[in-house]
Formats: C-alpha cells, sequence, structure tokens
C-alpha cells in the first residue's frame, strides 16, 4: 500500500493512529504506520515525560503530535478569571450529578487527562509553548491542528523545524482555508468520526476536500477499521487513512476496563454527537451523561472551553469510580465492528490483508 504520503513521511502504510496513550502510538509507528499523540490535556512536565517515552520506544521510526487549538484563540489565560465566568445554574447542575450518583470526591493526588487544565494546552499561549516542547524531539515530524486552520505564527514555527502540517476539516470551505495557509495534509473528518466532529458523512466530504485542494494531499477519517475501508477511502482518492476509535480496544491503549467493556459492547447506533463534553460537538459514547445534557432541565453547554472546565470533575470522578450508566469516552460509529480485544500490531496486520483481498476483489470486476 503506497502512496505520495508514504513518500512525505518515509513510512511503509499510510496508515494514521490518533492516541492519546504513548504505547499505541510508538506501536503503530513500530508496525509501519504512523502514530500520532494528542498532546491537548498535558501539562508541559506530562508532555516532555511521554515524548521522552515515545522517543526511547520507537526506534528508527517517527511520530506525530496533535494540539487541540480552536480556530479563534482563547485570549483569556487567567484560570481563576475563565472559572468565573461560569454561571451558577450550571455549577448547580454538575452539583446535582455529583449528589445524585453519589460520586466522592477526587483524591489529592488524582492525575486524569483533563485534571491539570490550568496549567493544559488550551488556553493562552500554552499551545505555542506545547508545540515547542515538541518541536525540540527530532522524531516528531508531523504536527496536526485540530479544530481550526493553523495561525501563520505555528506554521512559522513547524515551517523552521522542517516537519510537516496537517489540519482536520469537516467542511469542505475549512480544507480551503488549510490549504491557504499552507499546510502539506489536509485530514477530511467525516461525521461518523470520534470526537470533533461535522455531520457530513467521509463517503461524500472525501472526494469533495480531495477535488477542492488537489494536489495538496488528503487523509480520509471517520469510520476507518478496516483493509476495505482503508480501500474505499483510496478508492475516494484520499491518499492515506486517519484513524482513532479501531485502536480504542487494544491492549495498548489508556482504557479502563469499563471503558473498553462500553466500547466493545456498543454497536453503531450507541454513539452521538454531543456538546456536553467540550462545548463543540464530540462524537462519544451514549450514556447517562449524554441523556442528562439533552433533557429539559440541562442548561445549554457553554462555550469551548468553558464546558470543558465546568465538566471535568464529573466526567473524572464517573471514570475514577467506574459509574458504569455514567461512563462515556468519544468514539466514532466504527466501534459497533470492534468486538474483541486485540492488539495494535493485529490491527496493523488484518488491515493490510483484508485490503490486499479487497483490491484483488475489485480487480476481478474489471471486464478485460
Ligand atoms: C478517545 C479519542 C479522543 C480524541 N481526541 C482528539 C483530540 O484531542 N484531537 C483530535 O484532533 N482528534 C481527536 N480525536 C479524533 C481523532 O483524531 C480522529 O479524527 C477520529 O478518531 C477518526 O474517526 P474514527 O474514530 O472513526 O477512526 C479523538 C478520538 C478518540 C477516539
Amino acid at each position: 500500500m503506497k502512496t505520495s504520503i508514504c513518500t512525505l513521511l518515509d513510512i511503509e502504510a499510510p496508515i494514521f493512529a490518533f492516541s492519546h496513550c504513548r504505547d499505541v502510538v510508538s506501536e503503530v509507528s513500530r508496525a509501519g504506520g504512523f502514530g500520532v499523540l494528542g498532546i491537548a490535556g498535558f501539562t508541559a512536565e506530562q508532555l516532555e515525560q511521554e515524548l521522552t517515552w515515545i522517543d526511547q520506544h520507537i526506534g528508527d521510526k517517527c511520530y506525530g503530535v496533535d494540539l487541540l487549538i480552536p480556530g479563534q484563540r482563547i485570549e483569556e489565560a487567567d484560570f481563576t478569571k475563565l472559572e468565573a465566568m461560569i454561571p451558577q445554574p450550571h455549577k448547580d447542575f454538575m452539583q446535582g450529578l455529583v449528589e445524585k450518583y453519589k460520586l466522592p470526591e477526587l483524591p489529592a493526588d488524582h492525575e486524569g487527562h483533563f485534571s491539570r487544565i490550568e496549567d493544559s494546552s488550551i488556553i493562552g499561549d500554552r499551545p505555542y509553548e506545547m508545540l515547542a516542547i515538541a518541536l525540540k524531539h527530532p522524531k516528531v515530524r508531523l504536527y496536526v491542528n485540530a479544530l481550526g486552520t493553523p495561525s501563520p505564527r505555528i506554521m512559522d514555527m513547524c515551517k523552521t523545524a522542517g516537519i510537516k502540517v496537517a489540519a482536520m476539516a469537516g467542511k469542505v470551505k475549512h480544507a480551503v482555508k488549510h490549504k491557504e495557509a499552507g499546510v502539506d495534509l489536509i485530514i477530511a473528518v467525516g461525521g461518523e468520526a470520534a470526537g470533533h466532529t461535522g455531520d457530513i458523512s467521509t463517503m461524500v466530504l472525501t472526494p469533495q476536500v480531495v477535488d477542492a485542494v488537489a494536489p495538496t494531499p488528503v487523509l480520509a477519517a471517520g469510520g476507518i477499521a478496516s483493509g476495505r475501508q482503508i480501500a474505499a477511502a483510496l478508492a475516494l482518492g484520499a491518499e492515506g487513512v486517519w484513524t482513532g476509535s479501531v485502536w480504542l480496544p487494544t491492549q495498548e491503549s489508556e482504557l479502563s476496563s469499563m471503558q473498553r467493556k462500553k466500547i466493545l459492547d456498543a454497536e453503531s447506533d450507541e454513539t452521538v454527537r454531543s456538546r456536553s463534553m467540550t462545548g463543540k460537538p464530540v462524537r462519544m459514547i451514549v450514556s447517562e451523561f449524554t441523556h442528562v445534557w439533552e433533557s429539559d432541565k440541562a442548561p445549554k453547554p457553554l462555550p469551548f472551553p468553558l464546558q470543558i472546565i465546568l465538566t471535568r470533575d464529573v466526567v473524572e470522578r464517573v471514570e475514577k469510580n467506574n459509574i458504569e450508566e455514567m461512563v462515556t469516552y468519544p468514539a466514532g460509529q466504527v466501534i459497533g465492528l470492534l468486538k474483541q480485544e486485540t492488539s495494535v500490531r493485529q490491527v496493523m496486520q488484518e488491515m493490510l490483508e483484508d485490503y490486499l483481498g479487497c483490491c484483488e476483489r475489485i480487480n476481478e470486476t474489471i471486464d478485460y
């Protein structure tokens, strides 16, 4: 499976894996794909630790980092002022959940994904500080900008460091803006994808983005977990695939046993696009948490990042205490295809074999 992307990043197969888990990132790159670490929730100190670990375990392979930077910079960098913007009815609503589900307080030394949000990368100048840390690691070869077009400052930093830049697009107009900013790669994210996503399906979005930004290469994202789906993405004009959900049930992933069980048990209609987690639409597993935010009594979710600041404590209390009906996690519709725990290597191998079989089948349809 060779496309232009393999030459661009010196990889064997154009299979990109997004994960918050360093083990997945390192293992995907070692298996011939390209791992990308989601670094949005990390503090500077945690980021340095994670990247150093990957550097030591990835051998002679390379990887990328992904930052959640909204199109509009969050100017307010004073965390106390951000917290003060949260209306009392929203706080009362969360307190109601704490009481209803009897959620014990988190221990003082608890380290959850966003538990140190005040020091994490999403506000003020932090994204630039995080990127500067990542750029000091020579095996980091790609920077991915989630949620918007990378600013000229980000483009300058990456170009000076000699690394490639990608950006995610859920609409054609976003992809065109990314191209004008000079990115090397555009990721067309279909509505079935996990995490922040729009509502146009991968099948419809990918060829439109490919045509609109040619010759800039495009990765298709959303709903891709098998070789057949990779073949479909390449048939639509993509030069590779960007995946997330398929790595969740691997032994290497960061999931708790409860989250893993939820993913393996879920069907494709058990995810929902909800603003309840971050304030922007995130596709995630349906649970009581997503249901309560849809009820008539719920306040309107706050804008990003206030909604994360509001909800992170309850989300982490739920995870820590394994409150099954409330547990949720970003996940795409493709989880309906994932029915057993596996390993990163196995996923890669099965994808490649399935892709080959699929190409042979399609080839046979041609009446020479
Ligand atoms: C648990 C999880 C967390 C995610 N968080 C982010 C994130 O912080 N930044 C980002 O760009 N994408 C994030 N995504 C979305 C992925 O980058 C990717 O677009 C998506 O998973 C692709 O669709 P798929 O899940 O159907 O493979 C996340 C995905 C998952 C599964």
